[in-house]
């Protein structure tokens, strides 16, 4: 098991809310105690038709609060001495139906008024049917308790208790405990904003066909893991990919580069810190086909392409610009083409790899980079992505450190 010491004397309110996920909060429970935190829970109406308040307050060793006006409960800790008690509200499982109450700002049940009162961080793990969490309505909701800063943990994909498969699971107790250590954890970039792009972007031609290429988003992803575990506030923006969301981490998913280009700017305009790992598509189609291009009668086809915007660019030109990081692809003369476009580009860093070299880069899990600034150069030799991001996040928290006290 990780080290989870960042735990120690943690004052948690772990609330739960109806679901068959409620079992795994008892799990839950006994992680974040073992790892020295103090815990008290608060469970809804419906969380007692799945688990009883005796299993929580028999592994908490406290009493377990479920009323918001019970006048005994109310002497010992009412509700808003248990709001200011809290030092994170964490609510796992999070149902649709509280999700819902939650984004609208009700105050009904003893939870709900709790998370109204507090002005502790809350994060929640949602947990329910994979067509409910797809459901536009349980999106949105996500989106605008995303936007307040809420931290959405989860969902996993599986086998459902349903018998449906897709996402809407919750992540085992576990991997949420490690994400409540990670948000304890002072790290590098504790109280930073951190964006990224990452994966492919597609370029639709018509209904059924687009532009792309092979980025698979390993590298961004990792490096918005590291980012995340140095305790920023991550978001990543990111083109269809096949992995996983990182748990604890804001995503925007988005197809074309202009999508790609919109989020980068609503998100990098005050945010500390800007990865451009993403491979955005340089041309698009100048016009999208209503309907299914058909074959021609001389067996050819011509397309016209447009230049794409370039989102790191742009980031960089933002007035509250953050300290700006991008990638070169490059397949020769790598430290002069990737020296040229950080200029070009007015960035702070740029990471350069050769990708014509097939061993590393796109789609395999090594990658070997050479990270450049204006002063100086560094070798990242051949390793797996996720060390390699640990290492270039600590790198680039380290010079954006140096380049808020050189401005202030
Ligand atoms: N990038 C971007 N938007 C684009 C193109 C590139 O944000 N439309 C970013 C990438 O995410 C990367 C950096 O710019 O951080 C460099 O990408 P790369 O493909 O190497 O460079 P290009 O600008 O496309 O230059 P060229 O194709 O001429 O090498």
């Amino acid at each position: 098991m990780s080290d989870m010491s960042e735990l120690f004397d943690r004052r948690i309110v772990l609330g739960v809310t109806g679901g068959i996920a409620a079992y795994k909060a008892a799990e839950l429970v006994r992680l974040l105690l073992r790892g020295g935190a103090q815990v008290r829970v608060v469970m809804t109406e419906s969380a007692q038709a799945f688990i009883a308040p005796l299993t929580f307050q028999a592994l908490s060793g406290q009493p377990v609060h479920t009323h918001l006006l019970d006048p005994a409960a109310e002497a010992g800790m009412g509700h808003i001495e248990l709001a200011k008690w809290a030092e994170l509200v964490l609510i796992a499982p999070a149902s649709a139906n509280f999700l819902a109450r939650l984004a609208t700002g009700q105050a009904d049940d003893l939870l709900t008024t709790v998370c109204l009162a507090t002005s502790a961080p809350l994060m929640v793990a949602p947990a329910m049917n994979q067509a409910m969490w797809r459901n536009p309505a349980t999106q949105h909701n996500c989106q605008i308790l995303g936007q307040r800063g809420v931290v959405i943990v989860g969902p996993g994909e599986g086998e459902q208790a349903c018998g449906d498969t897709g996402p809407g699971r919750m992540l085992e107790a576990l991997e949420i405990a490690q994400v409540v250590a990670g948000y304890f954890r002072r790290g590098m970039l504790a109280g930073k904003v951190v964006v990224i792009t990452a994966g492919p972007t597609r370029e639709p031609l018509d209904p059924v066909r687009y532009i792309s290429n092979h980025s698979s988003g390993k590298m961004g992803y990792a490096l918005a893991a590291a980012a995340r575990d140095e305790g920023a506030r991550t978001i990543l923006i990111t083109g269809p990919t096949r992995l996983a969301a990182p748990p604890g981490i804001q995503v925007m998913q988005v197809e074309t580069a202009k999508e790609m280009l919109a989020q980068a700017l609503e998100h990098g305009a005050g945010a500390d810190l800007f990865i451009a790992a993403a491979a955005v598509a340089d041309y698009a189609p100048e016009k999208v086909a209503t309907h299914k291009i058909k074959k021609e009668a001389n067996g050819e086809l011509h397309l016209h392409l447009v230049k794409n915007p370039d989102v790191v660019a742009e980031v960089a030109r933002l007035e509250r610009r953050p300290f700006v990081v991008g990638f070169a692809a490059e397949t020769e003369k790598v430290l002069e083409h990737a020296r040229a476009k950080l200029q070009r580009k007015n960035l702070d860093v740029i990471i350069a790899n050769d990708v014509s070299d097939t061993t590393i880069g796109f789609n395999s899990d090594n990658n070997a980079v050479w990270l450049l600034s204006g002063e100086d150069a560094v070798e990242y030799p051949t390793q797996d992505k996720q060390q390699l991001a640990r290492r270039l996040i600590s790198d680039i928290a380290a010079r954006l450190e140096r380049h808020n006290n050189k401005a202030s």
